[in-house]
């Protein structure tokens, strides 16, 4: 029988025009699971829209057409989106189809007559945006929402309510002893702002409005618009209806990725629901942060959206969905920057990947016709690169598994950058002058071709569109892209034939991209409105968007030493989760080497490359000046490397 995997994104509430944040999740589950498909696992991959509620009822009434009516026009607006960006989902669940409404009901029935509903009234706090209902304690400082920070209104309201508060010690449970929130420290997060402080039963029917699915039991309540959306994840297989019957095979789930701001839904009501229903619990709940853009959250309310056919058109679907999912550092937010995308996609893209791969194809063709010859001859040297290659497949597989995927591709890289670095120091336009080094000149080609063969199908998850056609400029037919032959040298054929082909990914000039992308990404540029204030006027004050363009960012000091011919300097090398960096730190004469290394700093990310007596220093730790003495600054607890500090 195949090993199954089940994966799923949330469901997204119909929004007219999707965006780059959106997509986050989607191609970030849709490269697990073209990965897993890989590994030979049966993948179920689902996604939907979340098409109920009373912003829907209401947005429907502005457009002066039924609700449903409005969800159908625009819920195809995703499914449009994801064929073009190439998500291969298998199913696609609309929280209007009549078999998850069917579902609904009986889950209603169910959680009713385990007693895990009771009928009551509801006072406190709602949030329209957001459908939520939120106690005083949990408004923000100026007793807005929480979550999206606007107005809340006293409701009062007869309704049933979930009996939440009876599985606090299971949650508390789950959330300390197992690995089911990742990364970790979201868990404590949710003990200490929800568990802790006591959990509230919670009202899952509504009176006030009426589009959603009504309860069969009192039909003038309507589900929980939450209750309604999480139990996608079951009703999609079949769960209490005839349409699907697949919850033997693929329930409980392998992973929910999700966006933090959902994560309490996920991680608190959905268990304690899957609890109350009987249902086994879902192995992972994976948690991402924010595509932000100038430091605040990507979302149509903020109006500081990125629109991904405008991205796509211009720079491939491929490069787009390599530089998200390579820029968000697992957990942590993750900065949108013009700049950033068209760097990302020059020097990983263009430079290390797409040269490494012409250079090879054009120097078998130039040396041998296109079709290598039979014999060979190793040295020492060639170990290095055979042996990080053959060890890349194991080490990916298992970043897949914990869904770090920016760490995946950055492994993936490296061992691109290591090739590179194997043609300068193997210089095959040398050897090709002297026909008696024939055989390590083929030798030196042929483990370049391996080397992107491993590279190139451990990338096609990521980039289903481009990888293909690497694979064929190498000569690669299915018998060699097979997830099996990842792990030894010499799946290719000893005279393997290229074929050359066009530029995989072009060079784009970055002045003209950014002049371009400035006119057309973010109208407003991302930018807040400032506020004017009489004090910004005085010397030395500087506005918040002033302030937001030092980025800062916490890393671990990985390694250290003295600089050679300075007393006062030292170097440092930091884990900033995006590849490492180096940063040189007048700090020799108050810190030892000894005394940095693992310790988690903040330092400024996009202070322009310095070199101090002979060394590189990109970017600058913080420290203070305390009188005579320089402290510098370390993190309190373990925050992920690459987290932004403002
Ligand atoms: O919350 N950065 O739907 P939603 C990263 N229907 N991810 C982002 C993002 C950004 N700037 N903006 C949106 C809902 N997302 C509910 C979910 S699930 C049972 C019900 C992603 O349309 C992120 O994954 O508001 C977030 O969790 C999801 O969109 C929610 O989208």
């Amino acid at each position: 029988m195949s090993k199954k995997f089940y994966i799923t994104t949330p469901i997204y509430y119909p929004s007219a025009a999707p965006h780059i944040g959106h997509l986050y999740t989607t191609v970030a589950c849709d490269a697990i699971a073209r990965f897993k498909r890989m590994q030979g696992y049966d993948v179920m991959f689902l996604t939907g829209t979340d098409e109920h509620g009373q912003k829907i009822e209401q947005k429907a009434k502005e457009a002066g057409v039924t609700p449903k009516e409005y969800v159908d026009k625009i819920a195809g607006k995703f499914q449009k989106l994801w064929k073009y960006v190439n998500i291969s989902y298998d199913r696609f669940i609309r929280t209007t189809d009549d078999y998850h409404e069917q579902s609904i009901k009986r889950i209603y029935e169910k959680l009713l007559e385990k007693g895990y509903l009771y009928k009551s009234e509801y006072k406190g706090k709602y949030c329209t945006p957001c459908e939520s209902f939120w106690t005083e304690s949990q408004l923000d400082p100026e007793g807005k929402c929480p979550e999206c920070h606007r107005e809340v209104k006293e409701a009062t309201e007869e309704g049933y309510f979930f009996k939440l508060s009876a599985f606090s010690d299971k949650l508390e449970e789950l959330l300390t002893n197992t690995d089911f929130v990742q990364p970790e420290w979201r868990a404590k997060e949710l003990i200490n702002n929800f568990i802790k402080p006591g959990l509230e039963d919670v009202c899952v029917t509504r009176t006030s409005f009426k589009w959603g699915i009504s309860i069969p039991f009192d039909e003038k309540h309507i589900a929980y618009v939450w209750i309604d959306a999480l139990s996608n994840y079951i009703t999609a297989l079949g769960y209490e209806n005839d349409r699907y019957d697949d919850m033997k095979d693929f329930w409980p789930a392998d992973v929910h990725m999700v966006a933090k701001d959902i994560m309490r839904f996920h991680a608190l009501i959905w268990p304690a629901m899957l609890m109350a229903l009987d249902l086994p619990l879902p192995k992972k709940l994976s948690v991402h942060g924010f595509i932000n853009f100038n430091g605040v959250k990507m979302s149509k309310s903020i109006g500081n959206v990125v629109d991904p056919f405008i991205l796509g058109e211009r720079y491939g679907v491929d490069s787009i969905r390599y530089h998200i999912l390579r820029e968000m550092p697992f957990g942590s937010d993750s900065d949108y920057s013009n700049e950033i995308m068209i760097n990302r996609i020059n020097y990983d893209l263009a430079n290390d990947f797409g040269n490494l791969v012409s250079r090879t194809v054009a120097m078998v063709d130039k040396y041998f016709g296109g079709t290598l010859p039979t014999d060979r001859q190793e040295e020492e040297l060639d170990k290095e690169l055979i042996g990080i290659a053959e060890a890349l497949t194991p080490s990916v597989a298992k970043h897949i598994d914990e869904t770090k995927l920016s760490v995946a591709l950055t492994e993936i890289m490296a061992v691109v950058s290591r090739a590179n670095k194997y043609i300068d120091e193997t210089t095959p336009w040398i050897l090709a002058k002297d026909e008696a080094n024939r055989a390590r000149l083929a030798t030196v080609l042929y483990n370049l071709l391996e080397t992107i063969r491993i590279c190139t199908v451990l990338l096609t998850p990521f980039m289903p569109t481009v990888m293909p056609k690497a694979l064929e400029q190498i000569g690669a037919d299915e018998n060699c892209t097979a997830y099996e032959t990842l792990e030894k040298f010499g799946a290719l054929p000893a005279d393997v034939t290229v074929k050359k082909g066009e530029v995989l990914f072009p060079r784009l000039d970055v002045d003209t991209e950014i002049e371009f992308l400035n006119s057309v990404v973010a109208p407003n540029g991302g930018k807040k409105e400032i506020v004017e204030d009489e004090d910004l006027d005085k010397a030395g004050i500087i506005s918040i968007d002033e302030f937001a363009k030092v980025k800062l960012r916490t890393a671990e000091v990985v390694a250290c030493e003295k600089v050679k011919k300075s007393n006062k300097l030292l170097k440092l090398q930091l884990d900033d989760g995006r590849g490492g960096r180096q940063v040189v730190s007048g700090i020799a004469k108050w810190y030892k080497p000894e005394d940095l290394v693992g310790k988690k700093i903040v330092f400024v990310a996009n202070l322009a490359p310095a070199k101090l007596c002979g060394e590189e220093s990109q970017g600058m730790i913080l420290a203070c000046d305390c009188g005579e003495e320089v402290r510098v600054l370390f993190m309190d607890g373990d925050v992920p490397n690459g987290s932004v500090v403002r």
